[in-house]
């Protein structure tokens, strides 16, 4: 299902919320991709990218809760770990996959990743805007 943004989902510090927001556009790219039955290597180079992109976001928060001494750090990183475990899977088996798995696929990683952004990243928006 393609991911409609929700302003509800902006945690007001900048850089975040434009990573949620690419995130969430190359997950659409993603569904569009495999609903139109393109080519394996569009596809596998938008997993590519999801995969990066997801990668650099999660270090950005990390590096920022460790530099607040943010005490939730230890159960957002596992959600983190978690959600990248879920896209590497995809990215192992991607050769394989139908369109159809690709896309239950993703829509397990998009349901996680949603679920995260507002319960997680909300909080810890929440804390980095109370820190000023
Ligand atoms: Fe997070
Ligand atoms: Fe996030």
């Amino acid at each position: 299902m393609l991911i409609e943004w929700q302003e509800a989902w902006l945690l007001g510090e900048d850089r975040i919320d434009a990573e949620h927001l690419a995130l969430v556009a190359t997950i659409n790219a993603l569904y569009a991709a495999a609903e139109h039955a393109e080519g394996r290597e569009g596809i596998f180079a938008l997993l590519l990218e999801l995969v990066e992109r997801t990668k650099r976001h999660f270090a950005y928060e990390e590096q920022l809760m460790e530099s607040h001494e943010y005490p939730g750090i230890a159960p957002h990183r596992q959600q983190h770990r978690k959600l990248l475990s879920v896209v590497d899977d995809v990215m192992q088996n991607v050769s394989g996959l139908d369109s159809e798995v690709l896309l239950r696929s993703v829509g397990t990683f998009d349901e996680w990743f949603i679920a995260h952004v507002e319960t997680d990243d909300l909080a810890l928006g929440r804390f980095l805007v109370a820190r000023g």
